[in-house]
């Protein structure tokens, strides 16, 4: 099936599997590799990424429903190569990754969390946030994500 796609603003077409996973359309396809495959269950958040504006799991997420659609990957996530996003930034100065393969589902539901609710408590981050951290980067994730909206909202970042 042909899909016509915008992937981080740069229109796509690709032939692929209709039901095939919208993540291995962008890892293997699209040759994105900054979003992960974990559990393949929509479980773990590594796979995590943007359709229309809306997070989605994209282990579980059959491409063709991707169609027409803008998807934003973790490379899309900053406005462009030159700004960092405020989740960026918070993460790099609280150095939150440990071995990192869950981190850029992390900060999609970050910058997605943020959008919704610019000053968030640490239960709205607990209850927010379902992605799960084999290394337990959750004490650091969470001050990054304290942190990323202290810098959205003093306009230094995005
Ligand atoms: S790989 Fe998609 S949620 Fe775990
Ligand atoms: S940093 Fe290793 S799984 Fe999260």
């Amino acid at each position: 099936m042909q899909l016509s796609l915008t992937i981080n603003n740069k229109p796509t077409v690709l032939d692929v599997e209709p039901d095939m996973p919208l993540l291995w359309l962008i890892r293997d396809e699209a040759q994105l590799k900054g979003t992960k495959f974990g559990c393949g269950k929509a479980q773990c958040g590594a796979c995590s990424l943007y359709v229309d504006g809306d997070l989605i799991r994209s282990c579980s997420y059959p491409s063709q429903m991707a169609n027409g659609k803008k998807i934003t990957t973790i490379e899309g996530l900053s406005e462009d190569e030159t700004h960092l996003h405020p989740v960026q930034q918070a993460w790099l100065e609280v150095q939150v990754p440990q071995c990192g393969y869950c981190q850029s589902g992390f900060m999609m539901a970050a910058a997605k969390l943020l959008e919704g609710n610019p000053n968030p408590t640490v239960d709205d981050i607990k209850n927010g946030i379902s992605n799960i951290c084999r290394c337990g980067t959750h004490p650091r994730i969470i001050k990054a994500i304290l942190l990323a909206a202290k810098l959205k909202n003093d306009g230094k970042q995005g």
